[in-house]
C-alpha cells in the first residue's frame, strides 16, 4: 500500500508485461496477407508465430538478442511506434477495416506496456559496447565531433566501392532506397515530437529545421515528397511501407532509434546527440549516395532527395550545434554532455552496423544461386522436413545459423529481394547465409522442402 492506501500493481510484471505482448502479436496488421508486398500503411507482416521464442528471450535478463529475434523485435517496436503517426485509408471498405484496426486502443496500450522493456532489450548493448570516458566539456565535445566529421567527410563509400564489383547495379541501388524507404517516407516524423511543450527559444531552433523538412508547408518540396520522387524514378512503389518485408533489421533499427529518444524525454539529451550526427553527417554521406543512384540508373537520374540534403544540412548539423546544444549545455550545465555525447556516438555506430547489414545483403544478393549439392558441413541429422500448398507463403525472416534449403518434391520460390527471386525444383537446394533476410512461396501444387544447419 502506498500514502493513499492504494493496492500498488506495476505494468512492468512478468504476467502484465506477457499479456501485453500476446495482444501487440496477435494484431491483425501483423499478419500474413499472403503476399509480400503492403498493400496499405496499415499492413505490418512480421511472424508473430515467432512470439514465445522471443519473449522468452526478451524476458531474460542481459545478452543480446540472436539475429532471428531482433528482426522480430524491432518491427514489433516499429509497428507500435508508427500506431502514433497518421496513415489514412483508401477508399476501400477493406482498408477503412484495418485503419480502425491499426490504431486499436488496445493494441496501442499494449505497445506502450512493452515498448521500455523493448527497447531496453534492442538498444542495451550499446551500453555495453560505446565507451565514453571523462569529463566533456562543450570545447572538448566540439573539438571531438568536429573531428569525427572531418574523417568522415574524406572517407570514400564503402557502398560505391562494392556497387563497381556487382553484376546488378540497379537491383543492388533499388535495394538501398527500399531500406531508407523505412524512414525517409516519413522523415522528421520522430523529430516533430520534440518541439511540443516549452523549453525556450532552443525549441524554436528546431521548429525551424523540422519546418526545412517539412518543405516550410509546400508539399512538393517536403523531404518525404522528394524521396516519394526519387522511388518513383527508380521504379518503386513509394507507397509508406510498400517494402515492408524487406527492411532489414538495421534500417528499422535507425528509425526504431530516433523514435526512442524522442517519445521518451529522458532520453532528450541523447537525441540532441544524434541529432546533430545525422544532420552534420548527412551533407557528405548524400553525396555518395547520389553518386551510387548516377551509377546505377545514369547520369540524368533523380538525385535532388540527396543533394537537397548535402545542401541544407550543412546548415542543419551547424544549427543543431550551434542553436540548439552550445545554449542547452548552458541552460541545463554540462552534466548533460555526457548524454549528448552518448546520443553522437550511438548513431554513429547503429549507423556502421546498418551499412554492414545492408552491404553484406547486398553483396550476397548479387552472387546468390541455386546449388546440386549441400555445402561440406551440412548437419543432416537435424534436418526439417516442411510440406506446403501451393501459394502458400513464409513471411521473410532470417536465420542465427547458415542453412541448406533443399527441394525434395515440387517448386518453390526463395523470395530474397523484391528484386531476386531464385526457383528451386526438385534436387536443387540454396545456402541461406545467417541473417540474411528471405521469404518463400510455393509455385507447384504441393512442395516438400528439407532444412538443415551448416556447421
Ligand atoms: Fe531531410
Ligand atoms: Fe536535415
Ligand atoms: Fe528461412
Amino acid at each position: 500500500m502506498n500514502q493513499h492506501n492504494l493496492p500498488t500493481a506495476s505494468l512492468f510484471d512478468e504476467e502484465t508485461q506477457r499479456r501485453a505482448y500476446a495482444i501487440a502479436a496477435n494484431q491483425e496488421c501483423l499478419a500474413s496477407t499472403g503476399d509480400f508486398y503492403a498493400q496499405s500503411p496499415f499492413s505490418r507482416p512480421s511472424r508473430p508465430q515467432d512470439l514465445p521464442q522471443f519473449v522468452s528471450q526478451a524476458m531474460s535478463e542481459g545478452g543480446d538478442l540472436p539475429p532471428s529475434l531482433a528482426l522480430f523485435g524491432h518491427r514489433l517496436l516499429f509497428t507500435g511506434y508508427e500506431q502514433e503517426l497518421v496513415f489514412l485509408p483508401q477508399k476501400t471498405t477493406s482498408q477503412m477495416k484495418s485503419y480502425r484496426s491499426f490504431y486499436d486502443s488496445e493494441a496501442r496500450a499494449a505497445a506502450a506496456v512493452i515498448r521500455p522493456a523493448l527497447e531496453k532489450k534492442l538498444f542495451g548493448w550499446m551500453d555495453r559496447e560505446i565507451e565514453l570516458s571523462g569529463k566533456w566539456t562543450l570545447d572538448a565535445f566540439r573539438e571531438y565531433s568536429e573531428g569525427v566529421l572531418e574523417d568522415l567527410e574524406k572517407s570514400d563509400s564503402t557502398f560505391l566501392r562494392l556497387l563497381h564489383e556487382l553484376n546488378d547495379k540497379k537491383s543492388a541501388v533499388q535495394f538501398f532506397i527500399v531500406q531508407c524507404a523505412s524512414d525517409f517516407l516519413c522523415e522528421a516524423s520522430a523529430m516533430a515530437r520534440n518541439v511540443l511543450g516549452n523549453y525556450g527559444p532552443e525549441l524554436s531552433e528546431l521548429f525551424k529545421i523540422l519546418i526545412d523538412e517539412y518543405g516550410y508547408g509546400v508539399h512538393e518540396k517536403k523531404h518525404s515528397t522528394l524521396f516519394e520522387e526519387l522511388m518513383r524514378d527508380a521504379e518503386l512503389n513509394p507507397m509508406p511501407h510498400y517494402y515492408w518485408q524487406f527492411y532489414n533489421t538495421g534500417s528499422l533499427s535507425l528509425a526504431n532509434y530516433f523514435q526512442f529518444i524522442s517519445g521518451d524525454h529522458n532520453q532528450f539529451f541523447r537525441y540532441l546527440g544524434a541529432l546533430y550526427f545525422t544532420e552534420a553527417s548527412l551533407a557528405f554521406i548524400t553525396r555518395h549516395q547520389s553518386a551510387a543512384i548516377k551509377l546505377a540508373f545514369g547520369r540524368d537520374a533523380n538525385t535532388l532527395y540527396f543533394d537537397e540534403h548535402t545542401h541544407i544540412d550543412t546548415h542543419h548539423g551547424r544549427m543543431a550545434f550551434e542553436n540548439l546544444i552550445v545554449p542547452i549545455v548552458e541552460k541545463c550545465g554540462t552534466g548533460v554532455l555526457g548524454e549528448i555525447v552518448k546520443g553522437f556516438e550511438e548513431f554513429r555506430t547503429l549507423l556502421d552496423r546498418a551499412d554492414e547489414e545492408m552491404l553484406a545483403q547486398i553483396a550476397w544478393l548479387d552472387k546468390a544461386d541455386k546449388a546440386d549439392n549441400a555445402p561440406v558441413g551440412t548437419r543432416s541429422d537435424e534436418t526439417m522436413v516442411f510440406t506446403e500448398d501451393e501459394g502458400e507463403l513464409s513471411v521473410t525472416h532470417c536465420h542465427d545459423l547458415d542453412e541448406w534449403f533443399e527441394v525434395e518434391k515440387g517448386a518453390i520460390d526463395l523470395v530474397c529481394s523484391p528484386f531476386k527471386r531464385v526457383r528451386l525444383e526438385a534436387g536443387e537446394g540454396m545456402v541461406l547465409p545467417k541473417g540474411m533476410l528471405h521469404g518463400s512461396i510455393v509455385v507447384s501444387d504441393k512442395c516438400t522442402y528439407r532444412v538443415a544447419p551448416v556447421a
